[in-house]
């Protein structure tokens, strides 16, 4: 097996490199004044089983040009087999028709993934546990819900006075898990209301589960992107009387002025994972990062 890293969050391929004790094959990427990319494997790849490690954030489709290019050099390189570790898997969202009208982006990204070769796809706490089904090759689909659950567990002490809580309808499925993780801690669900055409979003209140003298809420959530969710919910919750807020997702989007909203607000600190990579402009003091690095390396480890 041989691994290979985009551009796009190179400190966890490396990660992941060092948990397999492997090196990085190198990627020569070559940007021309206009922005586009010329990808070149050096190495010799024939009937090699590649993986590239490339996560489908911000630029997003800066970042899936790359992997695709990738990908299509190993193939016409003779790689046997190509493994797509795609940790965020940019479009997610938009994966039906919500209006008429719409495309299916989610859709389109996976059929160029599929055309351009690659055999299996890697990816972390997709929006819809339904999203593996849109492919026409394998998908693992991996959580870091047994992340947090060892982070909390560790954290706090004493989780009598806590309760989880899924800042949507959405998160249900999710909420669940982790609560059985934790062997069954109470959970709440919000309702939440976001403007299609505005993306503005509104809370509706509880909408199940009882918060009422619970002191501390953890509010679990896939991704956080503009950060109003997160916030929604938390403005939720301190009117519920709950003194201590924190945040547990997966992918730190963090697009617009997520991170400096989300630095003001009544939330005490926020653990997201490293599967987007966060540069230091979007870095913020209640800010912490949990490794999903080993994850991935047990997974490629059984391929
Ligand atoms: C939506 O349903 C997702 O699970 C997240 O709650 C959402 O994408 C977060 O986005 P934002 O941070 O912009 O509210």
């Amino acid at each position: 097996m041989k691994l290979f890293s985009g551009s796009a969050n190179r400190p966890l391929a490396v990660k992941v490199a060092k948990a397999l004790k492997m090196k990085l094959s190198p990627v020569d990427i070559h940007i021309f004044p206009d922005g586009e990319r010329r990808i070149q494997i050096p190495e010799k790849v024939v009937d090699e089983h590649c993986v590239v490690i490339q996560s489908a954030s911000t630029p997003v489709d800066t970042n899936y040009m790359e992997l695709f290019f990738i990908v299509d050099a190993l193939k016409r390189s003779g790689a046997e087999f190509v493994t797509a570790v795609v940790p965020y898997f940019g479009y997610q969202r938009q994966d039906h028709v919500f209006r008429d009208g719409e495309a299916v982006s989610l859709e389109v990204m996976i059929k160029m993934l599929e055309s351009v070769g690659v055999d299996k796809v890697i990816s972390f706490d997709m929006h819809s546990i339904r999203i593996p089904d849109l492919f026409h090759i394998p998908v693992t689909h991996l959580s870091a819900l047994p992340v947090f659950a060892q982070k909390i567990q560790d954290k706090f002490s004493d989780l009598s006075d806590t309760i989880l809580v899924s800042p949507d309808d959405g998160g249900i499925a999710r909420v669940k898990k982790l609560s059985e993780l934790l062997g069954n801690m109470p959970y709440a669900v919000i309702g939440k209301n976001r403007d299609l055409v505005t993306g503005a979003i509104t809370s509706e209140g509880i909408e199940s589960g009882n918060v009422k003298g619970k002191k501390r809420a953890l509010i679990i959530d896939d991704m956080i992107s503009s950060g109003g969710t997160m916030i929604v919910a938390a403005n939720t919750l301190k009117e519920q009387g709950i003194k201590e807020i924190y945040v547990f997702a997966t992918h730190p989007v963090f697009s617009i002025d997520g991170p400096s909203k989300l630095q003001t607000s009544s939330i005490k600190k926020l653990f997201v994972t490293n599967t987007v990579f966060v540069p230091s402009d979007k870095m913020f003091g209640k800010l912490r990062q949990l490794s999903i690095a080993d994850l991935i390396a047990a997974e490629l480890k059984e391929l």
